[in-house]
């Protein structure tokens, strides 16, 4: 019998060195002991187009797409699926048989899994309070409003930027002031941090939560420092809390059984990997 295929698959990004994907892929791929590898893909914003072209003439099985290029890659790609469409950006490449290179946004579903799973929380019905208005919170309120959630609160720095982004919603999405971040809280069941503040190297997200109600579930999509102020604020008040990596793992899934043909499994022993040291240093 012939050996299987050996699958490539990687992710792009400028910088890429700081991207924990490789560790992510390379747990999972060391563990289902598949035949195939996932490489970290330095590209600059003027290369974009001709990288893709690269995964075709290289026979990739597909890729990530990460920061800056998960905009511009949507054009690029033969097709997108709706959700890419309407979140507007694109993390995820597959090549389907015909050669042709579809893209996908698994965010959304990373976003929603990460919670159900962490924190048996679904959005049907909910309130949820959405601070920022960049592409993660767009991915986020997409998920958000596909599971159900009711209405969504949503401030952010620039008003302006709320408002573009709420108008695709209708009245469901109401923009809030970012003065009144706080006082928004008050009867939601969810609140997410979109923005970068509380990232390492960025001022903190400066927020009372004193109106919160005791049950809410509070989560923020910074990852590191995996508990960022918020969270460790939210802990002190007794609120359950939800950290970002797991969106990052959780939307690493759908792309790893694309490629790779394999479901595979988000635990400790991979939360662990991803934590570890970034691979080549
Ligand atoms: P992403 O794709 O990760 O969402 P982005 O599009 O650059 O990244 O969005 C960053 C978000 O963090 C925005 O909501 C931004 O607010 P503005 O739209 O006002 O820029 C928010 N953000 C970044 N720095 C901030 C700060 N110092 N105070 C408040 N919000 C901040």
């Amino acid at each position: 019998m012939s050996a299987p295929a050996f699958r490539l698959a990687g992710v792009m990004g400028w910088p890429i060195g700081h991207s924990r994907s490789p560790a992510l892929y390379g747990h999972w791929l060391a563990r289902y002991g598949i035949h195939g590898a996932y490489v970290p893909l330095a590209v600059a914003p003027d290369r974009l187009a001709q990288a893709v072209e690269g995964l075709r003439a290289l026979g990739f099985a597909g890729a990530n797409v990460t920061v800056p290029h998960k905009e511009a890659v949507l054009a690029l790609a033969d097709e997108a699926d709706p959700l890419a469409s309407r979140i507007g950006a694109a993390n995820t490449l597959l090549r389907r048989q015909d050669g042709s290179l579809h893209a996908m946004n698994t965010d959304a579903y990373g976003f929603l899994a990460n919670l159900e799973e962490s924190a048996s929380f679904q959005a049907t019905g909910r309130t949820v309070a959405v601070l920022g208005a960049g592409g993660a919170a767009r991915a986020v309120i997409v998920a958000l409003v596909d599971a159900g959630a009711v209405r969504i609160r949503l401030a952010n720095r620039t008003r302006g930027r709320a408002e573009s982004l709420a108008d695709a919603f209708g009245p469901m999405v109401e923009v809030v002031d970012w003065r009144e971040r706080s006082a928004m809280l008050d009867g939601v069941d969810l609140l997410v941090n979109t923005t970068a503040l509380g990232l390492e190297g960025q001022p903190p997200l400066e927020i009372d939560l004193a109106p919160l109600p005791e049950a809410t579930l509070v989560t923020d999509i910074v990852y590191a420092p995996l508990e960022t102020p918020l969270l460790a604020a939210a802990r002190r008040q007794g609120n359950p809390v939800v950290d970002g990596l797991g969106m990052l793992l959780h939307q690493a899934v759908p792309g790893f059984e694309a490629w790779f043909g394999v479901r595979p499994t988000v635990d400790a022993a991979l939360r662990a990997a991803v934590l570890g040291p970034p691979a080549g240093r």
